[in-house]
C-alpha cells in the first residue's frame, strides 16, 4: 500500500485552491486543511476585540491566545468546512468584507506567521493531508511529497470570485472584486516573510478556461506519478 502523501497547494486569491484541495482530499481520503482560514480567524478576532490590525505584538499574542479549529462541514450552505474560534462557529464571519480588507496586512506580520505556521506544521507532518495556502510548499511543509501551484489570469480569478459572491447574495461589482484581489495579491506576494511564490519543485497549473473536474484529474495524475516514484524508492 502507498504511504499517505503530504500535498501542498498554493496560489493567489481565487485560483481555485480550496475547491481543488477539498475534492482532492475527498478523493484520496485525506484531511483537507485550508491555512487561509486561520489568518482570517486571527483577523476577525482582532476586529471584534478591538486589537489594532497594525500592532504586531498584540496580534501575535492574540494568535497564541485564541483556539482555531477547522472541522468537516456540518451544514449544507455552501461551506467547504467549519471554522471555530474558541468554540464559536465563524465560518461565514471570516469571509466578510471587513476581514478580507485587513487579512493581508495581518498575515504579513512575522509574529502572527510564527504562531500559525507552527500549528500548521504539526498538522501537516502527520501525512495524509492536503494543505492549501500561500507558503505551504515554500515554508510550512518544504518537504511535502507533492507541491502544486495553482494559478489563473486576474480576469478569470476576479470573475470566479464575483460569481461566488453573487451566489451568496453579496453586492459587489466586478471592478470592486478585481481591485480587492489585486491589492491582496500585491501584499501577499511582496511581503518580506513567506511571500506568495511557487516552490522551485512545484508543478504549476494554470486553470484558465478549465473546469474544476479537469484540474482535479490533472492533479490526480501527478499524485499517482509521485506515488509510483516513492514506491519505487522505498519498495
Ligand atoms: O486563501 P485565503 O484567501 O483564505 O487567504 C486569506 C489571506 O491569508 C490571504 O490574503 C493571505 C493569507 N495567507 C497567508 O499569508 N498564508 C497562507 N498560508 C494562507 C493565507
Amino acid at each position: 500500500m502507498s504511504k499517505p502523501l503530504t500535498i501542498a497547494i498554493d496560489g493567489p486569491v481565487a485560483s481555485g485552491k480550496s475547491t481543488l484541495a477539498k475534492s482532492l482530499a475527498e478523493h484520496l481520503g485525506y484531511l483537507y486543511f485550508d491555512t487561509g482560514a486561520m489568518y482570517r480567524a486571527v483577523t476577525l478576532a482582532a476586529l471584534r476585540r478591538g486589537v489594532p490590525v497594525d500592532d504586531e505584538g498584540a496580534l501575535e499574542a492574540l494568535a497564541r491566545e485564541i483556539h482555531i479549529d477547522l472541522k468537516p462541514a456540518t451544514q449544507n450552505d455552501g461551506r467547504l468546512y467549519d471554522v471555530y474560534i474558541d468554540g464559536e462557529d465563524c465560518t461565514w464571519a471570516i469571509r466578510e468584507p471587513e476581514v478580507v480588507n485587513h487579512v493581508s496586512q495581518v498575515s504579513a506580520f512575522a509574529g502572527v506567521r510564527r504562531v500559525l505556521t507552527a500549528q500548521q506544521r504539526r498538522i501537516g507532518e502527520r501525512g495524509g493531508v492536503v494543505m492549501a495556502g500561500r507558503d505551504i510548499g515554500t515554508v510550512v511543509l518544504p518537504e511535502a511529497d507533492l507541491k502544486i501551484y495553482l494559478d489563473a489570469t486576474e480576469h478569470e480569478r476576479a470573475n470566479r470570485r464575483h460569481l461566488e459572491l453573487q451566489e451568496r447574495g453579496e453586492q459587489q461589482t466586478y471592478e470592486q472584486v478585481l481591485d480587492s484581489l489585486r491589492q491582496r495579491d500585491l501584499i501577499d506576494a511582496s511581503r518580506a516573510v513567506a511571500p506568495l511564490r511557487p516552490a522551485e519543485d512545484a508543478h504549476i497549473l494554470k486553470s484558465d478556461g478549465m473546469q474544476s473536474a479537469d484540474v482535479l484529474a490533472q492533479t490526480l495524475l501527478l499524485v499517482s506519478e509521485r506515488q509510483s516514484q516513492l514506491n519505487g524508492k522505498h519498495g
